[in-house]
């Protein structure tokens, strides 16, 4: 038995997500990776009911402190099955209030969207199966092409964006271009991953789920905003392509990460079933290989780190 790794599966796409896993990979084990245990506790009652799958379980896991991530993989690498065939960044958030901080003192959009799950991920490396994949949740909001209505994303290296200048921007655009920032940081990094895994069966996607209203991503918003994404949203579904329900996404991330039908799927972006190109941006071999060293710099991994095979 090996383990599928979900983070943010106690809400939103990531639980449906590992609802579906739980459908499709009945012998795995799967571990979700949570900051809190009680909803992690409940996701799993819930799971287990509607599927009836025997090896859910639960780790702590809050991608606002590294020290977490590390202690995580302490615990995960010392249970019995700790071969991993398929790894979900799937937990993000999107800070439209004042910014906050990380505990290693990062800009907090960019500390759990971007820097943990890289470090997870990095850490994680030993651990995987030849054949794994690892995917991370990405939103077609970074490609300014995609007209979804938020500001565009601006790359910049890992150690100005840990610790970004003040800007004359208006929180809610300022937040927002944060998050899709840290959206392109995904796509950037699977890029980067998947070249330097090339000699290996290992396969590195991204994933934008689309419009997902209803989601608790929208929880810094006001409360007049978050009312029109819960009610106004959802109905979008039926006038807009790429609007879809946390059900319909989390079925499609779950199918990327596991199924057959993507095994040869390398270094892709996906808008839900759909491979498509990402941003102009995220193509750019320089800015991925900045955010890289960048990355790996702010986290202060040394070359000789035996657990860091990719440094
Ligand atoms: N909804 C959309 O329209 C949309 C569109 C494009 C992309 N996405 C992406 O989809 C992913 C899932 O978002 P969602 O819409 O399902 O939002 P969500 O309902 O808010 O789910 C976010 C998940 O991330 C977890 N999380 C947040 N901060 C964490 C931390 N510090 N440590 C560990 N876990 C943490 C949350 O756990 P708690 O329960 O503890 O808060 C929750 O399980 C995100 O990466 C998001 O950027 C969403």
């Amino acid at each position: 038995m090996k383990s599928i790794i979900i983070t943010g599966a106690t809400g939103g796409i990531g639980f449906e997500c590992a609802m579906q896993i739980a459908k499709i990979a009945p012998n795995e084990q799967i571990v979700i990776a949570c900051r809190n245990q009680k909803s992690g506790n409940e996701a799993i009652q819930n799971i287990k009911q509607k599927t009836r799958h025997k090896n859910i379980i639960s780790m702590p896991l809050d991608l606002e402190s590294l020290q977490s991530v590390r202690e995580f993989i302490k615990q995960f690498s010392t249970q019995p099955h700790n071969k991993i065939i398929a790894l979900i960044n799937n937990a993000g958030i999107q800070n439209v209030a004042e910014k906050k901080l990380t505990k290693e003192g990062f800009e907090s959009t960019f500390g759990i969207n971007h820097v943990a799950p890289f470090y997870l991920t990095l850490l994680l490396l030993p651990l995987m199966d030849s054949n794994a994949s690892i995917t991370f949740t990405a939103s077609g909001t970074h490609d300014p092409k995609q007209k979804t209505g938020m500001p565009a994303p601006i790359f910049k290296s890992a150690k100005e964006l840990a610790y970004p200048t003040p800007t004359a921007e208006k929180l809610l655009t300022a937040g927002q271009r944060r998050y899709t920032t840290s959206k392109l940081n995904n796509i950037l990094t699977v890029y980067e991953l998947q070249r330097k895994l090339s000699n290996t069966d290992i396969r590195v996607n991204a994933f934008d789920p689309g419009l997902v209203p209803g989601t608790g991503l929208a929880r810094t918003y006001s409360p007049f905003l978050r009312f029109v994404s819960n009610n106004v949203f959802p109905l979008l579904r039926f006038f807009i392509p790429n609007v879809n329900t946390a059900k319909n996404s989390g079925k499609r991330l779950a199918n990327l990460a596991y199924s057959d039908s993507y095994k040869n799927a390398k270094g892709k972006y996906f808008e839900g079933i759909k491979e498509i190109k990402s941003s102009t941006d995220s193509y750019n071999v320089e800015y991925q290989d900045t955010l890289w060293t960048s990355t790996i710099d702010l986290l202060d991994i040394k070359q000789n780190e035996t657990s860091v095979s990719l440094v």
